[in-house]
């Protein structure tokens, strides 16, 4: 006999949201984690930590900046970075004690330690204490994902860092270089920059953001200009050395940036290695993403892959869906993830948001498309938040109506994007949204006006 139904490898949101769903199907479940908490990166050095620094970060911002036009003043304000440390490291807890939480209220047990596989059904935990060894029908491999190398820069965590050091340094530096203008590098490029460092920003193609719209990637380039990056698009990075004062940052072209810090935002790798997937018999491509089918099935029967460790956008929330419908269809035989319905948020401040196909893309696969476009300038509750910067764009089949892609920069665009991954999902057409009833004032609006903005009667402009 087993020892149980399920052991799932890694407590990240893939990998503890599998837990509980196997959990509430019924199934009697395991979950191994290297980590002491659990809630993997995203919890722990990722998507939870990086919000509450940008929360905190813009909130200084603001009391420093445009609060007199308000009628607000306020004395002199300071930064007390230890203090948002701290605050930070509380959220974190409260969000990873939060799973563990779960985890009790649902029967699964705990193990800490490296899980490996050691064949089918056979999963080894190397703990503080030994090893174990754990039987079960059906393994999980919900490992993750960590930072890409980036030859020629090697991470030291003092002066040439990730995302995991960035998250907690203890004092804000004069001068920070970040390579890499994707979600990690404008999300902390920002913090910091709010906080009181320069920053840089070298990109190696020829927009930030690059998997977005171009549209909404120029408009974001613009706004993060103008709140004080230094944004260098079309730059290549030939390596990163220490030098007595800090770091110089070799560019190809034969120049050199100098900073205190670098960071490398230049992506993600599958955190495949150390699992023993080689050994037991499961295959992975040249880059390390374990091969899976649509049914989420590797090489070897009863073991099955989730989350970043395979194919599809490395986010949180597309790790969870992935985590739901694995368990789905091992219990029931079904389970779906719409993975052209994912929605991808930069939590910036104005955020970017988008759902569905690009612009660009329409035009690559020659789709006749409409577009709706409207700003947030011309909205009522965006001009009482002060808030007036971006738009949201639209685009729509050209005969049928139908809705293609949705894309916003503007406030709380990763918000907003829910109706519009809503009006995806149920194939609306622009028509359908234009003819929904939007609370006034409300930023919602602007989703509305853009949707009448497809037929050219929009009502506001
Ligand atoms: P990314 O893939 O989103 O962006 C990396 C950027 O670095 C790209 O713009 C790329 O063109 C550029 N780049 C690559 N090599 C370069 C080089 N040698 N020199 C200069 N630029 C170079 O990766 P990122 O930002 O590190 O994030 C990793 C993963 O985590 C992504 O899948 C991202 O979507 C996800 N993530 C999502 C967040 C969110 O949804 N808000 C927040 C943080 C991460």
């Amino acid at each position: 006999m087993p020892d149980f139904d399920l052991i799932v490898i890694g407590a990240g949101p893939g990998g503890y949201v599998a837990a509980i769903r196997a959990a509430q199907l019924g199934l009697k479940v395991a979950c191994v984690e290297k980590e002491p908490a659990l809630g993997g990166t995203c919890a722990r050095v990722g998507c939870i930590p990086s919000k509450v620094l940008l929360e905190a970060s813009e909130r200084y911002r603001m009391a420093r900046e445009p609060l007199a036009p308000y009628g607000v003043v306020v004395g002199e304000v300071g930064l007390d970075l230890a203090a948002m440390m701290e605050r930070k490291d509380q959220v974190v807890k409260g969000n990873t004690d939060g799973v563990a939480y779960l985890f009790k209220k649902h029967g699964i047990e705990r193990f800490t330690g490296v899980g490996e596989l050691a064949g089918r059904g056979r999963v080894l935990v190397r703990g503080a204490d030994g090893d174990t060894e754990l039987v079960a029908e059906h393994v999980i491999l919900a490992s993750g994902s960590r930072v890409a190398d980036l030859p020629g820069v090697e991470v030291d965590g003092e002066r040439i860092i990730t995302s995991d050091h960035a998250i907690a340094l203890q004092e804000v530096p004069k001068r920070l270089v970040v390579i890499g203008a994707g979600a990690i590098g404008l999300e902390l490029g920002s913090v910091w920059s709010r906080l009181g460092a320069e920053v840089t920003v070298l990109e190696y193609l020829d927009r930030v953001l690059p998997t977005m719209d171009r549209e909404i990637s120029r408009e974001a380039e613009k706004v993060f200009s103008r709140q004080g990056l230094d944004i260098r698009t079309g730059v290549s990075v030939a390596g990163a050395k220490r030098t007595k004062q800090g770091v110089s940052v070799e560019l190809e072209v034969g120049s050199a940036v100098k900073a205190d810090l670098v960071m490398v935002a230049t992506g993600r790798a599958p955190y495949s290695e150390g699992l023993g997937l080689e050994a037991a018999g499961v295959e992975t491509d040249a880059k390390g993403f374990v091969q899976v089918d649509d049914r989420f099935r590797t090489s070897l029967e009863g073991v099955y892959a989730i989350g970043d460790l395979i194919h599809g956008p490395m986010l949180a929330h597309k790790a969870e869906d992935d985590g739901v419908a694995v368990v789905e269809m091992i219990v029931t035989g079904a389970g779906h993830v719409d993975y052209d319905l994912v929605p991808n948020v930069v939590y910036t401040d104005p955020e970017v948001a988008s759902v569905g196909k690009t612009e660009e893309q329409l035009k690559e696969a020659g789709v006749p498309y409409r577009k709706g476009v409207f700003p947030f300038q011309a909205n009522g509750r965006a001009r009482v938040l002060g808030a007036t910067e971006g738009k949201v764009k639209l685009l729509a089949h050209q005969q049928t109506d139908r809705l293609l892609g949705a894309h916003v920069i503007g406030a709380r665009a990763g918000d907003l994007i829910a109706e519009l991954v809503a009006a995806l999902a149920f194939h609306a057409s622009s028509e359908d949204v234009a003819r929904l009833s939007h609370a006034h004032p409300t930023l919602a609006e602007v989703v509305k006006e853009a949707a009448l903005a497809v037929d050219g009667r929009a009502l506001h402009v």
